[in-house]
C-alpha cells in the first residue's frame, strides 16, 4: 500500500519543516505494509527532504518538466529534483489539467523523461461527472493510460474529478471498477484519490485491485493524513 499526500498550493518551507517532523514522529512506529510519500509544492521540497532524511517518509514533487534544460520560465527539471534528494513526481493531475493546459500528451512526455531520470511517477487519471454521466468512464481511462507505458517505477492514481476536493467520492464499486479498466491495461500499482479521509479509506483501500490512495485535502492535517497511514497498514 502506498499513501501519498499531494499538498497542492499549502504549506511554505517553515511549515512544512514543522509538518514532517511531527509526522516523522507520529508514524515511526507504523507496522504493515505501508510506503508514506509528502508532495509539498516546489519551495518546500528541501525542507521536506531535510527533514525526512534518514525516515522510510518519501518526498515527491508535484510536477516536472520534460525538458533537460533550457528556455522554459518557470519550469523545473528532473534533474533539479534529483539533487534535492527528490525521489518522485506527480505529473497530469487534474488541476494541472484543468488550470494549466496539461493534455495527456504533455502528460506523457514529463512521466517518461522523469522515469529516465530515475524518479517515481504518479501518473493521475480520471474522469470529469459530465463524462461519468455520459457512460464514457471507461472510454476516458482508456484514452488517458494509453498514452503510458508499464515501468517498474511508474504508478497511476485514478482520481475522478468530480470527486477531487468536494467531499464527494467514489463508491467502493466505482473504484473497484475504474481499478479494473486501468489495470486490463497496464500491470502497475493504482492508487485511488478524490476525497479520500479517515472516515472512507477502510472502504476504498478495503477494494481489490486499490493499492493505496492520494489524498489532497486530508493529506493537510497531521491527525487525518496520519489516520489514513494507519488505517492502510492493517488492511493485509
Ligand atoms: P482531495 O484531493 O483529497 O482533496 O479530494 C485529491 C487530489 O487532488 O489528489
Amino acid at each position: 500500500m502506498l499513501i501519498a499526500g499531494n499538498w497542492k498550493m499549502n504549506k511554505t518551507a517553515s511549515e512544512a519543516a514543522e509538518f514532517c517532523s511531527t509526522l516523522k514522529h507520529r508514524l515511526s512506529g507504523i507496522g504493515g505494509d505501508v510506503d508514506v510519500a509528502v508532495f509539498p509544492p516546489f519551495t518546500s521540497l528541501a525542507a521536506a527532504v531535510r527533514t525526512l532524511a534518514e525516515t522510510e517518509i518519501a518526498v515527491g514533487a508535484q510536477n516536472v518538466h520534460w525538458e533537460a534544460e533550457g528556455a522554459f520560465t518557470g519550469e523545473i527539471s528532473a534533474a533539479m529534483l534529483r539533487e534535492l534528494g527528490v525521489y518522485a513526481t506527480l505529473v497530469g493531475h487534474s488541476e494541472r489539467r484543468q488550470y494549466c493546459g496539461e493534455t495527456d500528451e504533455t502528460l506523457a512526455r514529463r512521466a517518461a523523461t522523469a522515469l529516465e531520470s530515475g524518479l517515481f511517477v504518479i501518473a493521475c487519471v480520471g474522469e470529469l461527472e459530465w463524462e461519468r454521466e455520459a457512460g464514457e468512464t471507461e472510454a476516458v481511462l482508456r484514452r488517458q493510460v494509453s498514452v503510458l507505458s508499464e515501468d517498474d517505477r511508474l504508478v497511476i492514481a485514478y482520481e475522478p474529478v468530480w470527486a477531487i476536493g468536494t467531499g464527494k467520492t467514489a463508491t467502493p464499486d466505482q473504484a473497484r471498477e475504474a481499478h479494473e479498466v486501468i489495470k486490463s491495461l497496464l500491470d502497475v500499482p493504482v492508487l485511488y484519490g478524490g476525497s479520500v479521509t479517515p472516515g472512507n479509506a477502510d472502504d476504498l483501500l478495503g477494494q481489490p485491485g486499490v493499492d493505496g490512495a492520494l489524498v489532497g485535502g486530508a493529506s493537510l492535517d497531521l491527525e487525518s493524513f496520519a489516520g489514513i497511514c494507519e488505517t492502510a497498514s492493517r488492511i493485509p
